[in-house]
């Protein structure tokens, strides 16, 4: 796609659309003047009448009157002038997104001094734009064989703005940049799951590795047994397809300390195992490697942004299925950190995969550990679907991440975990730790689990089991994977690389 910027001048657009940012009284807005010239008093009137809307999120078309190329100006009601934020700006554009997309428009002309108010500046309104844009494109790939719906492509965007030429297209294509990374998390999620096997998951991180020049390394089942990684194993036990663990180094420089480890869960399809799901609970679950995508579409931002912050990303990959050889409830495992765990619930996986990825990620250096994972519908009991739970054990590496999630608009909410759940998740009378200790808050009791891995390490767990996929389409995008946490984790780590700084 091209990205162009030139000046406040409406008779000089180049392409056939015109996105205009239109809040309750706009005549307040620069160049208000020289726009509404074109319909002469009509539009005032339309204004008036509302047929022009600038109530918030309601987009009006209207043809272009004059000579030239501009062939349809869309107003984009904005509401409000001093109600509008960041976050209600973002999903705006998201709609501006959806709208070319349904109208097929492949150049458009942006205004985008027309959408600052005294809390958004140029630069947030460009940023915002090219992110809300970029995500409100993304549309689900599919396997029609008669689709036209996915070969839509926005060519050519005209940056309308009087600001520096330079800044105005790095702020936009830095907000492209966190758009497309979403978006790849989001096909990530969408796949089904006899597409994206552990392998195949494995292989886009090699590439995504390549790419951005990042160190590799992948273990499979045959290292998994020789290092004694005895808990992904364990889920993998009943799969015909193998399992991976997936390594990514960032060096931002020649010192490998001052570490951040991003682990995610990547179970490609979670069956339950024996302790299989109702056949409704199983629907969706191609999508339970959301965690797993949230850190590869992080480490895309990371390698095109490359901040000042070592990164070492961990992804344990297989299916949880059931077979002959599946593994059962009573079995007892040793993971790769040495601590036995008695299986209660073969349902209860991701916790087992993530336990040894934490392992790992400690033993190659990580300081800090960031784990996202779709762990547990107790969370959709307990927050709903729109947001991600939040287990930590460090309150200063929480308030910079929270600090993050502010700035990406991404709801986090923080869940306590007490000494008493700590004592239940280790009461077993075979083994030093269950994986299953019931139903009753048990978004804490899958978190906890996992921080039982982690230790004293600083420490920050994200359930996205209901953030993770969307059930329905939204403004920032359609029904199907979400990206939840790939901007929040990208922030984190340049805030992490910005306090370095200070
Ligand atoms: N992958 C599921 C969690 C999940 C549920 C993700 C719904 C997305 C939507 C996880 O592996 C799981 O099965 N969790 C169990 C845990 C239980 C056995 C303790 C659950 O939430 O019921
Ligand atoms: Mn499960
Ligand atoms: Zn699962």
């Amino acid at each position: 796609m091209k990205v162009e910027v030139t000046g406040v001048q409406f008779d000089a657009i180049q392409t056939e659309v015109l996105i205009v940012g239109t809040f309750k009284h706009p005549e307040n807005t620069k160049n208000w003047s020289e726009l509404v010239s074109f319909y002469g008093s009509s539009l005032e009137k339309w204004l008036k009448a509302g047929d022009v809307s600038t109530d918030r999120k309601k987009l009006t078309k209207l043809p272009a009157l004059q000579e030239g190329k501009l062939q349809r100006i869309i107003f984009v009601g904005l509401g409000d002038r001093k109600s509008l934020g960041q976050d209600e700006l973002r999903d705006v554009f998201g709609l501006v997104g959806k709208e070319l997309v349904g109208s097929k428009s492949t150049n458009v002309s942006i205004w985008l001094d027309s959408f600052t108010n005294d809390e958004i500046d140029i630069e947030d309104a460009t940023y915002l734009a090219g992110e809300g844009i970029g995500m409100g494109i993304y549309q689900v790939p599919n396997y029609k064989t008669s689709s036209n719906s996915t070969d839509y492509h926005l060519d050519f965007i005209e940056l309308v703005t009087n600001s520096d030429e330079k800044e105005t297209l790095s702020y936009f294509e830095l907000g492209q940049v966190y758009a497309e990374a979403v978006n790849e998390a989001r096909s990530l999620v969408n796949m089904p799951s006899n597409v994206l096997t552990a392998t195949k998951m494995a292989e886009y991180a090699k590439e995504l590795a390549d790419t951005y020049d990042f160190e590799y390394e992948e273990l499979g089942k045959a290292e998994m047994e020789e290092l004694g990684m005895g808990a992904i194993l364990a889920v993998n036990q009943g799969s015909t397809e193998e399992p991976r663990l997936m390594v990514i180094k960032y060096r931002a420089n020649d010192e490998w300390n001052d570490v951040v480890g991003l682990v995610g869960k990547g179970i490609t399809y979670d069956t339950g195992g024996y302790s299989i799901k109702p056949k409704d609970g199983l629907v969706g679950m191609k999508g339970d490697m959301g965690g797993a995508a949230a850190v590869l579409g992080a480490m895309r931002i990371i390698g095109e942004t490359r901040p000042n912050q070592n990164v070492i990303a961990v992804i344990a990959s297989t299916d949880n299925m059931i077979s002959g050889n599946a593994f059962k409830p009573d079995d007892v495992i040793t993971s790769y950190s040495g601590k036995t765990i008695e299986i209660l619930n073969t349902d209860a996986e991701g916790r087992l995969v993530l336990a040894d990825s934490v392992t790992y990620a400690k033993q190659q250096g990580a300081n800090y550990i960031v784990d996202v994972a779709t762990l547990t519908g107790g969370v959709i009991v307990a927050l709903g679907k729109d947001k991600t739970g939040a287990l930590t054990n460090d309150e200063t590496f929480f308030e910079t991440f929270l600090e993050a999630t502010v700035e990406t608009g991404e709801f986090v909410w923080r869940l306590p975990l007490t000494e008493s759940d700590k004592k239940r998740i280790r009461k077993s009378d075979v083994a030093d730790l269950n994986n299953s200790p019931g139903r009753d808050g048990h978004m804490i009791f899958g978190g906890g689990f996992v921080g039982e891995f982690v230790e004293n390490t600083p420490w920050i767990h994200l359930d996205i089991a209901g953030t993770s996929d969307a059930s329905a389409a939204h403004d920032l995008g359609p029904k199907g994977g979400t990206g939840a946490m790939v901007r929040s984790l990208a922030t984190l780590v340049e805030r992490m690389s910005l306090e370095k700084e200070e």
